[in-house]
């Protein structure tokens, strides 16, 4: 595997601004949802960093729970519109103010197709709290109530965001230099 920096274009958020901004909407969460019966559902696997920040940050009690969906494979760099539930939660939603953590709303058609399916289950309140938003790209309308970040329409990786099933682990937000990832991608 190569070295980020290989194909990194910039940082776009570092990991000073991602840590403050995430404790702002941890205090803005505990402040609404005080007497809530919060359940944090964090969409696996690009969520993971940011549930495991924000929730340090939400003085609240609440529990969690996880998904997971597919929505394009390796290689692919857009969805196919097509999302697939691949891990479902154990416990019922009924009466239970859930709050879905995401990573990214691109397209939109992954969390509205999971927006779709909780609904169903009847919880006492849903709402969407992304870290980013690609809203120049967006091709389903759907209510994101928290936002961490609005970024341009570039393809980032590094925390919790992958870049074939990688990189997850960095610290900050990046933009992939794509010619360079693919021109290296290509040699391996
Ligand atoms: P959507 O269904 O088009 O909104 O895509 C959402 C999913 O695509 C996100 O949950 C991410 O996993 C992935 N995704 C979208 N944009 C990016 C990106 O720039 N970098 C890495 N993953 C992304
Ligand atoms: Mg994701």
């Amino acid at each position: 595997m190569r070295d980020y920096r290989d194909f990194l274009g910039e940082i776009l958020i570092s990991e000073k601004q991602l840590q403050e901004r995430i404790a702002e909407l941890g205090a803005e969460i505990s402040r609404d949802y005080r007497d809530k019966n919060v359940l944090l559902i964090c969409i696996l696997r690009g969520g993971v960093m940011f549930l495991t920040d924000l929730m340090r940050q939400i003085t609240i009690p609440h529990a969690i729970e996880f998904m997971a969906v597919s929505s394009y494979g390796v290689g692919e760099r857009e969805t196919t519109g097509l999302v697939r539930i691949t891990l479902d939660l154990n416990t019922p939603i009924h009466e239970r103010d859930v709050i879905l953590v995401e990573d990214i709303v691109d397209s939109g058609q992954t969390i509205a197709s999971v927006l779709d399916l909780l609904s169903t289950r009847k919880p006492r309140s849903l709402c969407v709290c992304a870290l980013l938003d690609k809203i120049e790209r967006r091709e389903v309308q759907i209510p994101v109530r928290y936002v961490g970040f609005t970024i341009p329409n570039k393809f980032v990786f590094g925390y919790g965001l992958d870049i074939d099933n990688y990189y997850r682990n960095l610290p900050f937000v990046g933009v992939v230099d794509l010619e360079k990832y693919e021109a290296l991608r290509a040699k391996s």
